[in-house]
């Protein structure tokens, strides 16, 4: 990967913040875009803006196309048998929302269980507490270890001929926790589950392919890929996809409609209410393509090698606590950790002043910082565009809030 040329394609890593070069570690948050994604927004605006799919006009003529072509590279990207079967969504939690509310409202009843696991982020857990008050759905959650990995022992005791449903994230966005998703699917399958994949940490940096997972779903984020904010991506199985009813009613998830009743489109039109996010979904396919071009393999070792250094770099500090796997095989490229002492938002801010962007917070996973019995951490996340320089930058802009900090009384602190 030659990341010189790489930052050249990235704008915003120019931007100076307080004087200082921006070092951005947000990523597991959102990503950074490239120009050829900023570019494919603006040409879609300025030459082919229209609406799409009903059409008879030129300009709506090439909008569908290019809405299309975006969605036949988001299949070949995650090996689905069909364009069809992917479904254009807002986020991964509008697809995860897309499931419970098509899929698990319509064929769960009371005393069905659905099995989660206790790292999930709010949008593969609220989803399913929203179904269970509804349905009475039970549901259950493979423990997390305390080295941050799941107890897959417990999770095979969990998963029974009652589980109609396991869900799980299959990278942590909080700890980084790879997590064994074939091993889980396995695990599915011989109870007759059904699973759903949330890809929203993996998709963007490693190679991932449904068919040999043999997921029955799978959601991830644009956003997090290099792609535009707001949309998301849903894979199901066709038959699956067939049998849901609509997730939301309106233009285009129709193909017929009288005063009262109406017979739903085809897929994947049948999940796609309303006018969708035209421009942002036909410039992703310009993002699928520099990840494409560049390889995931390689991502992923980039990542890991960044990763490394951080930890090392990171845990060399005084007071430094670092959650997540020891092994580094089992971790991606994410860093969450705590200053003893010091609240996460202080640290964020603190190296917010020498330009480094991390996150500070819960990250969206309470039940997975109340096992760790922490309010939070703050994690840098790293992505193709992320340099060694960058990780030191981080090291010596925290060794310097430590020391700010440990100057003061505890009180203060
Ligand atoms: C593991 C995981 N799942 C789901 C989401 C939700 O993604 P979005 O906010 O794009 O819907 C995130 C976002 O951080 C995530 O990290």
């Amino acid at each position: 990967m030659d990341i010189k040329k790489i930052r050249e394609d990235f704008p915003i890593l120019n931007r100076k913040i307080r004087g200082k070069t921006l070092v951005y570690l947000d990523n597991a948050a959102t990503t950074q875009k490239p120009r050829q994604v900023i570019e494919a927004l603006v040409d879609f605006y300025q030459n082919h803006n229209a609406n799409i799919h009903r059409g008879v006009h030129t300009l709506s003529d090439e909008a569908t196309s290019m809405v299309e072509e975006s969605r036949i590279k988001t299949a070949a990207f995650i090996n689905a048998p069909k364009p069809e079967t992917v479904i254009f969504t807002r986020n991964a939690t509008e697809a995860i929302n897309l499931v419970a509310h098509s899929w698990a409202r319509k064929f769960l009843k009371a005393g069905d269980e659905i099995v989660l696991t206790e790292m999930e982020h709010h949008s593969n857990l609220v989803p399913w507490q929203m179904l269970a008050a509804e349905k009475q759905v039970v549901l259950r959650h493979i423990p997390m270890t305390p080295e941050g990995t799941l107890d897959l022992e417990a999770g095979r005791k969990l998963i029974t001929a009652k589980t109609k449903l396991v869900s799980f994230t299959a990278a942590s966005n909080a700890l980084g926790t790879l997590i064994p998703v074939e091993k889980i699917i396995s695990l599915a399958k011989v109870a007759g589950a059904k699973t759903l994949v949330d890809a929203s940490q993996w998709a963007p940096h490693r190679a991932l392919d449904v068919v040999k997972w043999d997921c029955d779903f799978l959601a991830f984020s644009a956003h997090k890929m290099l792609g535009p904010t707001g949309v998301g991506v849903l894979y199901g199985k066709e038959a699956l996809l067939e049998d849901m009813d609509p997730f939301l009613g309106g233009g285009d998830m129709i193909s017929r409609v009288q005063l009262d009743r109406f017979t739903p489109n085809v897929l994947p039109f049948k999940f796609e209410a309303g006018t969708p996010n035209i421009a942002d979904e036909a410039a992703f396919g310009q993002a699928l393509d520099y990840l494409s071009a560049i390889g995931l393999d390689a991502i992923a070792a980039h990542e890991a090698a960044l990763t490394k250094k951080a930890i090392e770099t990171l845990s060399a500090l005084p007071g430094v606590t670092i959650y997540g796997p020891k092994d580094i095989s089992q971790r991606g490229g994410v860093v969450s950790f705590n200053v003893d002492g010091l609240h996460p938002h202080d640290v964020g801010t603190a190296l917010d002043l020498e330009g480094v962007a991390v996150r500070a917070g819960h990250h969206c996973c309470q039940p997975l910082m109340n096992k760790l019995k922490t309010p939070g951490t703050a994690r840098a996340s790293f992505y193709i565009y992320n340099t060694f320089e960058e990780v030191e930058a981080l090291g010596k802009a925290l060794d310097k809030a430590i020391a700010f900090f440990m100057k003061k009384p505890a009180a203060v602190r």
